[in-house]
């Protein structure tokens, strides 16, 4: 199955992404934060975002991704991105964000039919001379699943390179069950190759999902990426292959650390903005990390403490 790495705002950097792809590998494809509209243009700083993304090492693909309230949003996204080159869009339904919601985008999109028919009618037209390709990324709704499923005959019927469902609803954010039996029928009834995404933080249910839904097309994975970077490259070592140690999983969380930590330092200035950057690599990281030094990070107020506190890992 392929192993794709979910778009996280504020998380999955260009840097990030870069990094990770050199270091830890394992990942089809790095999803990049959702693009979207600012003052009637794309946002600059999105754009720049993903301007290094054709560097990524050989192997690695990017996939920049858009949100969206209307057609005509949509377009000035997508006609940006494709001009920069890239050959694969992803599609926000998701988002759960109120500032997104609240303005019919991501999941607050997911009730308007008629809008999406009409994103999806554009989609048809910009892919008709196959040059580029497009994906939804989906929750089950904004307040109910009946959602998705009013939804799904319009999407099984636009050409779409797979869809990813992520089976909660917009209301529960990130917390909260998974809705296993809407994701079922979901997984019956989708005509496109289907990506799950969420919770998945281990080799062992990778594994498992692979076995229980063998039509899956893959496994999009954020928070678990971002607590356990070597988690796709465990699950893509040959099955008897060692899990990787724990004192090389941290050298090179180490080694990622640096280069992100080097291009924090070249880009803001004073400590508090470097370490407002720089502090949310370590944020999901706790399960990797020694206890101690865990914290000694959190807490550091200026660069000087920082840097003993990350030097501290070092030594464990
Ligand atoms: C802080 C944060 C930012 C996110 N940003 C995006 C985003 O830009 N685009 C998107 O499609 N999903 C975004 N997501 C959702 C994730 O891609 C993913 O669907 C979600 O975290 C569930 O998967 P996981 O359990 O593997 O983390 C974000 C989630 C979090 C927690």
């Amino acid at each position: 199955m392929q192993v794709l790495f979910a778009p996280l705002q504020g998380y999955t950097t260009g840097i990030y992404r870069k990094a990770h792809a050199e270091i830890f590998g394992g990942v089809d494809a790095y999803y990049a934060p959702f693009l979207r509209v600012e003052n009637g243009r794309p946002r600059e700083k999105d754009l720049r975002d993903i301007d290094d993304d054709h560097n990524l090492i050989a192997g690695a693909k990017t996939v920049p991704q858009i949100i969206a309230n209307s057609v005509d949003e949509f377009k000035v996204l997508a006609d940006a991105i494709v001009q920069k080159g890239f050959t694969e869009i992803d599609f926000n339904m998701g988002c759960p964000f109120p500032m997104q919601v609240s303005r019919h985008r991501g999941a607050g999109l997911l009730s308007d039919t008629q809008t999406v028919k009409a994103i999806m009618d554009e989609i048809a037209r910009l892919t008709a001379n196959g040059s580029v390709k497009f994906s939804v990324k989906m929750r089950l709704g904004q307040g109910s699943p009946d959602e998705a499923f009013a939804l799904l005959p319009i999407l099984n019927d636009a050409p779409l390179a797979h869809i990813t469902l992520h089976p909660r609803l917009g209301k529960q954010q990130y917390k909260g069950a998974i809705d296993f039996t809407a994701f079922v029928r979901f997984y019956e009834e989708c005509r496109h190759p289907l990506v799950y995404n969420g919770d998945i933080t281990s080799v062992g249910q990778i594994r498992k999902m692979e076995s229980g839904y063998p039509k899956l097309a893959g496994i999009m994975i954020g928070r678990g990426l971002l607590a356990r970077p070597s988690l796709a490259a465990e699950y893509k070592a040959a099955a008897d292959a060692s899990t990787i140690s724990e004192r090389d999983l941290l050298g090179k969380i180490l080694t990622m650390h640096g280069r992100l930590y080097e291009h924090a330092r070249s880009t803001y200035q004073g400590d508090s903005q470097i370490l407002s950057h720089i502090k949310s690599f370590w944020e999901y990281l706790e399960p990797s990390i020694p206890k101690k030094a865990f914290k000694k990070i959190k807490k550091a107020g200026n660069l000087g403490e920082y840097d003993a506190a990350v030097q501290s890992l070092d030594m464990e």
